[in-house]
C-alpha cells in the first residue's frame, strides 16, 4: 500500500519536534506532490490534458471553480471517478477516470487546490477543505448523474 503523504508529514513533524503532539499538518499536505504521483500520468504536466486521454483541468473547470456547484462536482469526481462522454475545451472524451478514494481527505483537498490555484492560476479561489471531500464521499451517483451534475455546474 502506498504510504499516506499525510501520515509521513505527521511523522516527520513529530520527529522534528521530539514530541508527540498533534501538529496542524493538514495545512502542509503537498498537493503538488500528489498531483505528480498520480494525476500527471493522465492529465499531463500543468494539467493541460491530452486529447483522447484525459481532459484539461485548468481551462473552464478551474476558471469556474469559484462556483460551489463546480467545486462539489470536482470533489465528487476524485472520490468516485468519472466515465462516459464529456466535452471539455472543445474536445470530446469518452473514457474512464478511476476513483481516487484511496487518498485521504487532506490529500484530495490539497491536490484539487493545487490544480485550481497552483496550475490553474486562480489565485483568488478558496482552497478546498477536507470537509468538501468527506461530503463527496457521503454521496454516491451513477456516472450518468455525475455527468449531468457537470453540465449543470459548468453551464450558464
Ligand atoms: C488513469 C487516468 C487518470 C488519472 C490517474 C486521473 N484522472 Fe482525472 N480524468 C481522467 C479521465 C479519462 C477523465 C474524463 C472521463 C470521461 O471521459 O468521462 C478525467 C476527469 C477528471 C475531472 C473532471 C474533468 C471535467 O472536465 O469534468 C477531474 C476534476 C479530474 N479528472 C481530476 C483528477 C485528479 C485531481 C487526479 C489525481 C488525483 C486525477 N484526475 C487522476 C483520467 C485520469
Amino acid at each position: 500500500m502506498r504510504p499516506s503523504l499525510f501520515k509521513l508529514c505527521g511523522l516527520a513533524a513529530g520527529l522534528a519536534a521530539g514530541l508527540v503532539i498533534a501538529l496542524p499538518c493538514a495545512a502542509g499536505t503537498d498537493g503538488a506532490a500528489v498531483y505528480q504521483q498520480i494525476c500527471v500520468a493522465c492529465h499531463q504536466a500543468g494539467a493541460v490534458g491530452a486529447p483522447g486521454l484525459a481532459p484539461s483541468l485548468v481551462g473552464e473547470l478551474s476558471r469556474r471553480a469559484d462556483r460551489p456547484a463546480v467545486r462539489a462536482y470536482m470533489a465528487q469526481v476524485v472520490v468516485q471517478g468519472l466515465q462516459g462522454p464529456i466535452v471539455s475545451e472543445g474536445q470530446s472524451y469518452n473514457s474512464v477516470m478511476p476513483s481516487q478514494a484511496q487518498l485521504s481527505d487532506d490529500e484530495l483537498a490539497a491536490v484539487l487546490t493545487h490544480v485550481v490555484v497552483g496550475l490553474g492560476g486562480q489565485a483568488q479561489a478558496a482552497p478546498f477543505k477536507p470537509e468538501d471531500i468527506s461530503a463527496a464521499r457521503a454521496t454516491r451517483q451513477s456516472p450518468k448523474a455525475l455527468r449531468a451534475q457537470r453540465e449543470a455546474a459548468l453551464g450558464g
